[in-house]
């Protein structure tokens, strides 16, 4: 396993992922925050078999990929003095904006929606890759729908088997949580997804963005479509909480992995346990890859230490919330007799 960032593609390589492109086929390739499943962006047909091949619902919007925000009239109807000076500061790079849409781009692509998505991507391969391409490259994660996004070559692999013709091999991506999306449709623009540039970074830009108000309430177990998950049912448990409620697990003679921030005060056998460590940056990073390994244990459950309230762990948190099973109950209840009925009770997708 290659665990450096490759920096560039062979030309040839880039030449014949472009041709798939051009035939309607399916390229998964490297940015830096995840791997993306590319189509071209202009061609129906193909953009369908990205949702097919990720068992996506058609009215999700994809975000399309540009080697450079010239080519931006293209595809947005507009774009106001917020974008551009978001675009001026953080493109090429994990941010995602969302404008009023071209009459051209195609409902396939926006969901039906009157608004699309743009990233300009600013990892080398991404950007080898849509210079060569010469238009726009329509790319979500290229996971399973609601699955964990993919950092690495072979968890691309893994998640789509032979629904994508052909892989770049980038390594690992470097930030390894998904882009920031700003919304600039709406006055003032609106952080739709936290990623690794901070809302003050944003705000440095545009103090008047505001985070999204989709403030998540408690979800009732098994009610709601989890995302950025891993198959396990996952648990987001309190720092002090963490070795009493494994041990809970280990006592039922069930298997139990560990996401945390530090190592185990004590273990057993029936405990795998991640360090993740305290700094954000790199606990990113590792996210997913680290999400998938606990995933493979055949585990009862994932515990994830709950992270600091902080926003260099927005992303973060965001994701792991959304990844959880049951959090805010768990989170809240004191109680570990009810917490374990409350685990039972769950209905996992
Ligand atoms: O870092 C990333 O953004 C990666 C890499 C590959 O660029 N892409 C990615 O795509 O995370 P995806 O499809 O997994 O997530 C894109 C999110 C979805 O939640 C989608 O609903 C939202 O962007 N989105 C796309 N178009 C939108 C639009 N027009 N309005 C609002 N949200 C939109
Ligand atoms: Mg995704």
């Amino acid at each position: 396993m290659r665990l450096m960032p490759v920096h560039r593609a062979p030309q040839q390589e880039i030449e014949a992922a472009v041709e798939v492109l051009r035939s309607g086929r399916l390229v998964a390739f490297p940015t830096e925050t995840v791997y993306g499943l590319g189509a071209n962006a202009g061609d129906p047909s193909a953009v369908r078999r990205v949702f097919a091949a990720k068992g996506r619902p058609g009215t999700h919007p994809l975000i399309v990929h540009l080697d450079d925000p010239k080519y931006l009239g293209r595809w947005a109807r507009s774009v106001p003095a917020a974008a551009a000076r978001l675009g001026e500061a953080f493109w090429p790079g994990p941010l995602t904006l969302v404008f009023e849409r071209a009459l051209a781009v195609h409902d396939v692509v926006t969901g039906g929606q009157d608004t699309v998505a743009v990233r300009v991507p600013a990892h080398p391969i991404a950007q080898q890759l849509l210079k060569a391409f010469g238009g726009g490259i329509a790319a979500p994660s290229a996971n399973r729908y609601g699955h964990v996004s993919p950092t690495r070559p072979e968890h691309v692999r893994e998640e789509l088997g032979d629904a994508v013709q052909m892989i770049l091999d980038g390594g690992e991506c470097k930030i390894g949580v998904e882009s920031a999306i700003v919304s600039v449709v709406s006055d003032p623009p609106v952080l739709l997804r936290p990623g690794s540039i901070t809302l003050s970074q944003l705000q440095s830009v545009v103090p008047e963005i505001v985070p999204t108000s989709d403030e998540r309430v408690p979800r009732v177990p098994g009610s709601d479509a989890r995302h950025y998950a891993p198959g396990t049912p996952m648990h987001i448990v309190p720092d002090k909480r963490l070795e009493q409620v494994a041990a809970e697990f280990a006592d039922n003679r069930e298997r139990v992995a560990v996401l945390a921030m530090r190592p185990p005060a004590r273990t057993n056998r029936l405990m795998t346990w991640i360090n993740a460590g305290s700094k954000p940056e790199l606990y990113a990073h590792n996210l997913y890859a680290n999400l998938r390994t606990l995933d493979r244990t055949a585990a009862s459950a994932i515990l994830v230490q709950e992270v600091p309230d902080d926003e260099k762990w927005h992303a973060v948190r965001d994701r792991l919330y959304r990844a959880a099973t049951a959090e805010k109950l768990i989170t809240n209840d004191p109680d570990l007799a009810a917490m374990r009925a409350m685990f039972d009770e769950d209905e996992l997708p």
